[in-house]
């Protein structure tokens, strides 16, 4: 695959590269789009062949989703990821964000507490205050250059009956943290002994690197599993989030059939036919399309790695583990988290998502989005490089 091609995404209205959305979110449509967490890379050739071939039939009327898909996507958590997925805990929706506004719905009530670990993924607050219910932050540690969960806190917030549920980012958006199996058991066991429900968003589970691994919470055990949710979807793997199709993987069958009902009540339980061909395709035959996508992912990361060391060495790579959603220490600049953020969009002209989106803890922080054709990424670390360094001479 060519994944160096650059393919020009102003045709249609993305949300990463739409000139309106830069000028509402960085001030300025002259910044190069490393922000929203899709990939400027092309789709797999068996997805888009599989899509060809669905709109050469014609004929796009209601359907379900078919057999050959629910094998496909089975057979692909149980190979990539030694999980044997239950057929019937899987429940369809529109997007994991819709997922986790309906858990959220369903397992809380107005002015309830639901945990969070920021610096994390910024949706997740909307989510929970959009609800009327009230974010509890229980923020990692960096230690070390590696973020963990602050279990003790959690312990803490878990035991406040008024919060009920946790979202835990696995793998983690944005410090690239890929959480271990005995990080998630832990975790898992605090809420338990709480009763708080744990919902584990498990969209960037695909993209992993070297040695780590995900691990799907559900999997943990069948205690856990009776307490939690698992959110997935296609949509960050293969590229296709504009299909909007997820799933809730839902083992406890009381809480199941409470999800199915009001999908049936909401009418979210419609299915999108090239959404289907599409996740049938990629799940049954774009392993291998994955694979070189981590390769030029992982390639991506070694080129920043080095571009700051021997560069720029006052920006700091949390080195990600997985996810190509990359988290940069810019603190050693000595700007406050507003500096920050004009400085990257109107000195170096880039659309990064400053740190503080994503919680006050990320302040001095931004995240860059590696996904993109390698020269997009050159022209990023030119223009942060030159940026930075006039910064340093003014300040000299
Ligand atoms: C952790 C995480 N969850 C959910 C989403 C959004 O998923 P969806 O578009 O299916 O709602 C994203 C997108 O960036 C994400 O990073």
């Amino acid at each position: 695959m060519d994944f160096d091609q650059v393919i020009d995404r102003n045709e249609y209205p993305t949300l990463k590269w739409n000139k309106s959305m830069l000028i509402e979110h960085f001030g300025s449509e002259d910044v190069l789009p490393l922000w929203v967490a899709d990939m400027d890379l092309r789709a797999a050739p068996v997805v888009i062949e599989a899509l060809l071939r669905r709109v050469k039939h014609g004929i796009f009327g209601y359907e379900t989703k078919s057999d050959g898909y629910f094998e496909a996507l089975i057979d692909w958590y149980t190979k990539r990821h030694q999980w044997a997925i239950d057929r019937t805990h899987i429940e369809h929706c529109p997007s994991v964000l819709n997922a986790i506004a309906v858990l959220i719905n369903q397992h809380s009530e107005d002015g309830d507490g639901i945990i969070i670990q920021p610096p994390v993924f910024f949706e997740f607050r909307l989510a929970i205050r959009n609800n009327g219910r009230r974010i509890v932050k229980n923020p990692l540690l960096l230690d070390n250059g590696k973020y963990q969960m602050n279990f003790a806190d959690l312990e803490e917030k878990a035991a406040d009956p008024k919060n009920k549920m946790l979202i835990i980012c696995n793998p983690h958006n944005p410090t690239g943290r890929v959480w271990t199996r005995a990080e998630l058991a832990r975790a898992g066991e605090i809420c338990r002994e709480h009763n708080v429900l744990i919902i584990s968003d498990e969209i960037h589970g695909d993209i992993v690197y070297g040695t780590h691994r995900y691990t799907p919470f559900v999997s943990i055990s069948d205690e856990l599993a009776q307490v939690s949710f698992a959110c997935l979807s296609p949509a960050k793997t293969f590229n296709i989030a504009g299909m909007t199709d997820a799933m809730a993987i839902i083992p406890n069958e009381e809480y199941r059939q409470r999800f199915h009902d009001f999908s049936d009540r909401l009418w979210m339980n419609k299915t999108n036919v090239f959404a289907s061909a599409a996740a049938e395709a990629a799940y049954s035959e774009g392993s291998e399309w994955l694979d070189d996508v981590l390769v030029y992912l992982q390639s991506n990361i070694d080129f920043l790695r080095s571009h700051l060391r021997e560069t720029l060495p006052q920006v700091k790579l949390i080195e990600p583990e997985g996810t190509y959603l990359v988290w940069l220490d810019f603190r050693a600049l000595g700007l406050d988290a507003k500096e920050l953020e004009k400085f990257l969009a109107h000195k170096a002209r880039l659309a990064l998502n400053p740190g503080y989106w994503f919680g006050r803890e990320g302040a001095g922080y931004a995240r860059m989005n590696i996904a993109c054709p390698r020269s997009t990424l050159c022209e990023a670390m030119s223009r942060l490089t030159k940026a930075i360094h006039e910064l340093q001479r003014g300040a000299a």
